[in-house]
């Protein structure tokens, strides 16, 4: 009996501390198994670097926006499987602009660190507004339609905090000019003039930007 138990007891410490080597608190992402909607698989043998993120100002510039764009999300940063967190830092130029997007999947919050901003979100009957300025915090709802503009006279810098691991990005621009719906469609089913809609499309087609 007593050596039952202590085989048992052996079996028990060896399921814990040996067998494969992942640890039972957190699931780091192993980027090399597909993406699901529960995220991805875990990987064996964490160190501390798939919890540090580096190059936080290290984006990709999207050009009629003039906003350089860093996305720390579970793709790039594996750590953050299945946390439900996620960053980004984005620098806005003079006279850029956030442009009106919305995340389906994710609330977000804006920590203003430099110059000014005009950001808020819209709804049918009414636009909740405000200028912010670097020790400002502006949370946007999950899903409602959100922007921020360069209201001030330099570049303003901000970071932002998502509440997914990996939140999407849908700006309204890309969604009407950037695909092949065709213009005539388009104008009317928003009620835009066609010459105006050529513009936007010579503007945004193929500047649609990979997350
Ligand atoms: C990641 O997944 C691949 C494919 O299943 C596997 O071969 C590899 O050993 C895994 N890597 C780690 C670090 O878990
Ligand atoms: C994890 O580490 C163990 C022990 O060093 C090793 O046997 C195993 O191959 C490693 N797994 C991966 C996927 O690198
Ligand atoms: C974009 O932003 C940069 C940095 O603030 C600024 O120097 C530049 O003039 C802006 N470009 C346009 C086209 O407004
Ligand atoms: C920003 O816009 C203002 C007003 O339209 C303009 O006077 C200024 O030249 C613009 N600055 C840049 C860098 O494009």
């Amino acid at each position: 009996m007593k050596m039952k138990v202590i085989i048992l007891f052996c079996v028990a410490l060896f399921q814990v501390c040996c067998s494969a080597n992942y640890n039972p608190d957190f699931c780091v992402a192993n980027l090399s198994t597909p993406y699901t909607p529960s995220g991805y698989q875990c990987k064996e043998n964490v160190t501390v670097d798939d919890f540090v993120f580096s190059n936080f100002a290290s984006g990709k510039t999207i050009k009629p926006f003039n906003i350089t764009l860093t996305v720390a999300s579970v793709n790039n940063f594996p750590g953050l499987n299945g946390l439900d967190i996620s960053a980004a830092r984005v620098e806005v130029g003079v006279n850029g602009s956030i442009a009106m997007h919305t995340h389906p999947d994710a609330s977000e919050l804006l920590i203003m660190v430099k110059g000014q901003l005009t950001a808020g979100f819209v709804t049918p009957d009414h636009a909740y507004v405000k200028d912010i300025k670097p020790g400002d915090v502006i949370a946007f709802p999950k899903g409602q339609v959100h922007f921020a503009v360069n209201s001030g006279s330099e570049e303003a810098v901000a970071f932002a905090a998502y509440s997914n691991s990996n939140p999407s990005f849908q700006f309204l621009d890309h969604l009407l000019f950037a695909n092949d719906l065709p213009t005539s469609t388009i104008a009317q089913s928003t009620f835009l003039d066609i010459s105006e809609i050529k513009k936007l499309k010579t503007l945004f087609r193929g500047s649609r930007y990979e997350y």
